[in-house]
């Protein structure tokens, strides 16, 4: 991790607040990952976990095992790309007040929109030109760096038509469902597309379904009068790596992280 982020920017500025924050934490991912893999290397992990597969990959050019470097940032990507990524994909999941969540189809339905709405990955992937290429009458030269913004693509009305900044679970309804394991739609992308798109996203769906499906069993959600409405609740969400939900406070007053809510147990 260079830890200069994807602001090319950053590399002039370095001594700015973001720069000097997003180091900050890529020195502490370093380190937690740095410890992952050395208790991996003192305390074998069990047969075909992650941690084991990563263990066992020789080069196959040199046959040796990845070094300590090449672990720490395959740990380190896992745990960036792996945990806050699902984690903040179940906080905004709206359907908490809509639907029959017996079936499984609502479900998808909802996560879909919700991943839709608010994806973690809002600014989207960035990607190099390999050839001067032409997209709709503009030139990107080789070698420039595009991004493709997952939130704006999102929410296009020229791709979902004029209700595309509302919240319609039904839209999903009728598609033919998880090719493995997310929804294929043109113009939906939470997990990127194309050969380096998520490896988790299966499992980040599996993920989704099963916390959303066992939470809702047990209880119904209700958001606190302190989000605002839900309209206010998804304006408030801010990008911090991902796209985090946020407290609305008064204009002038710095937003908090979280998403607060009344839970009622089903009885
Ligand atoms: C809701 C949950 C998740 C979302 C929205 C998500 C989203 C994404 C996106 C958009 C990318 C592409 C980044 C790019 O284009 O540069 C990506 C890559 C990746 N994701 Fe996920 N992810 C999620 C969960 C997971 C999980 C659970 C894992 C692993 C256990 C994971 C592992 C990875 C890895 C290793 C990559 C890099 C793939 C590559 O460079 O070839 N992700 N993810």
């Amino acid at each position: 991790m260079q830890g200069l982020g994807l602001n090319p920017l950053n590399r002039y500025f370095p001594f700015l607040e973001k720069p000097r924050k997003f180091r900050y934490w890529c020195k502490r991912y370093g380190e937690l990952a740095e410890r992952v893999v050395r208790n991996a290397q003192d305390c074998p992990p069990p047969p075909n976990s992650i941690m084991a597969s990563l263990l066992s990959i020789k080069d196959p050019t040199t046959g040796k095992p990845l070094n300590l470097e090449q672990l720490k940032s395959e740990v380190a990507l896992l745990l960036v790309a792996g945990f806050e990524t699902t984690a903040h994909s179940i906080a905004p999941a709206r359907l908490l007040e809509w639907g029959d969540l017996g079936r499984l189809k609502s479900l998808d339905a909802a996560i879909n929109e919700s991943m839709r709405l608010l994806p973690v990955t809002s600014s989207g992937s960035g990607r190099e030109a390999r050839d001067d290429i032409t997209v709709e009458g503009r030139v990107i030269p080789k070698g420039a760096v595009v991004m493709l913004p997952t939130y704006t693509i999102h929410r296009s009305k020229k791709v979902w038509g004029p209700d595309a900044d509302e919240y319609k679970p039904e839209r999903w309804l009728g598609e033919s469902g998880h090719e493995s394991g997310a929804a294929r739609r043109p113009g939906y992308q939470p997990f990127s597309l194309g050969p380096r798109d998520c490896v988790g996203q299966s499992l980040a769906v599996l993920e989704l379904r099963s916390v959303l499906a066992t939470l809702i069993g047990h209880f119904r959600f209700v958001l606190a009068e302190e989000m605002g409405s839900f309209k206010e609740a998804e304006q408030a969400a801010r990008q911090h790596i991902t796209l985090k939900p946020m407290v609305p406070t008064p204009p002038g007053q710095p937003l908090r992280p979280g998403l607060m809510m009344h839970c009622h147990p089903r009885l």
